[in-house]
């Protein structure tokens, strides 16, 4: 069983493709092949796993492969630039296509490669974790950390399809399970209280890898995700809902050194966070913010932040973040479970609150 659906973009509107073994399906790729030159980008955890059934796919293409070190903690310039070595050593031209073989890591580096070389050349994202499958594989952001700050070099750039292929969560690590289930309960906190409610059922299927709930959720994931990206590519308002728990989340990812805690682990936290903040606001209810800890720890991510990030270290790493306008931070919060909204209008004696009791 495998669905399609469409990203909404106009000429830039591209497919995203989800089933049990699509990695090795010829026809999935060729359409969005420019040329005969495909560079895979992947990494060395991954390669060995599925590069070849990637590879089996593109034949009677000119394949090159770039495998990176794995890891956050590699998601760097330095690392990032040999991509761009393996393309000019192969001499690539502007007609190639990168397929971005991997997390969310590898997508992001690989997606950003394809936006800059050659001031622009085709990707295609193949996302092999849970995270990656139900958000970064869609919408188009690309790039790389600054030691200063997580994902501040970058582009938009949209991919031309998406192929995510469910059989790969098979090999997944559990940790990196939980952390995709993070951005997933984002979704349905953001935007569709009835998702949120089938996930608070349906926790168990999912931890235990049920293949009808994992596809599920993906393509829900996938559909909201399509829907807000369609309606702003560029992040002028809507798609900031996005971020919900990721101002906090990229705060502890940069103090805690890129790697230590994954993503998903740190928004999920920070869902919890823009959750207390929420009801010191006056939106959400005690009930409601113990039900959103209770659904991310239902998860198997961790709730509290670490206890040595004390408030002000917080409030000088989220200074750095994308949403923050003209110096005044902006945040995502809930004005109930399935309802999000971006505010720059946050009393700061209420934030500090919520940052001292976060590590708790
Ligand atoms: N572009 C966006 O819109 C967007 C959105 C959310 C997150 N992100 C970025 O995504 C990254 C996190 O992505 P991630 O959680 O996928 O992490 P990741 O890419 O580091 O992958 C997690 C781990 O799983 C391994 N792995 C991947 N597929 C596997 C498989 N099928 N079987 C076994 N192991 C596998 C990887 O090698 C890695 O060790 C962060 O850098 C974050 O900033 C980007």
């Amino acid at each position: 069983m495998s669905w399609s659906l469409t990203v909404a973009l106009g000429a830039r509107a591209y497919p995203i493709h989800i089933g049990s073994g699509l990695l090795s399906d010829p026809d999935l790729y060729r359409p969005h092949l420019l040329g005969s030159q495909v560079m895979v980008v992947t990494n060395e955890t991954v390669a060995p796993l599925y590069l070849e059934a990637v590879r089996s796919a593109l034949e009677g293409y000119q394949v090159g492969e770039v495998v990176l070190p794995d890891g956050e903690q590699y998601k760097t310039m330095e690392v990032w630039n040999r991509i761009f070595d393996a393309l000019l050593q192969a001499r690539f031209g502007r007609d190639c296509t990168l397929v971005a073989l991997g997390g969310g890591v590898v997508g992001d580096m690989a997606g950003f490669a394809a936006a800059c070389y050659q001031r622009g050349v085709g990707f295609i994202q193949v996302p092999t974790t849970l995270l990656a499958q139900v958000d970064s594989s869609v919408g188009g952001k690309t790039g790389i950390n600054h030691p200063a700050g997580k994902n501040m070099i970058g582009a938009f750039h949209q991919p031309r399809a998406v192929i995510a292929d469910t059989s790969t969560l098979a090999t997944l690590p559990q940790r990196e399970l939980s952390a995709g289930l993070a951005e997933v309960l984002k979704y349905g906190l953001i935007r569709d209280a009835t998702f949120l409610s089938w996930l608070e059922t349906h926790m168990a299927e999912l931890l235990a890898r049920d293949a009808d709930a994992l596809a599920y959720i993906i393509r829900r994931s996938c559909e909201i995700k399509a829907e807000i990206v369609a309606e702003d590519e560029l992040e002028a308002g809507q798609r900031a809902l996005l971020n919900l728990g990721h101002t906090f989340g990229h705060a502890i990812e940069t103090a805690t050194g890129y790697g230590t805690w994954l993503h998903g682990e740190a928004v999920g936290v920070g869902i919890c966070m823009a959750a207390d903040l929420s009801a010191r606001m006056g939106w959400l209810t005690d009930v409601d913010v113990e039900r959103v800890r209770r659904l991310v720890a239902s998860a198997g991510l961790p709730v509290a932040a670490p206890n040595d990030l004390s408030a002000d270290r917080f409030l000088e790493l989220m200074a750095v973040d994308k949403k923050v306008q003209d110096g005044r931070l902006r945040l995502v919060l809930l004005q109930q479970p399935g309802d999000a909204l971006v505010t720059g209008d946050v009393d700061p004696n209420l934030l500090r609150a919520t940052l001292d009791a976060a590590a708790s």
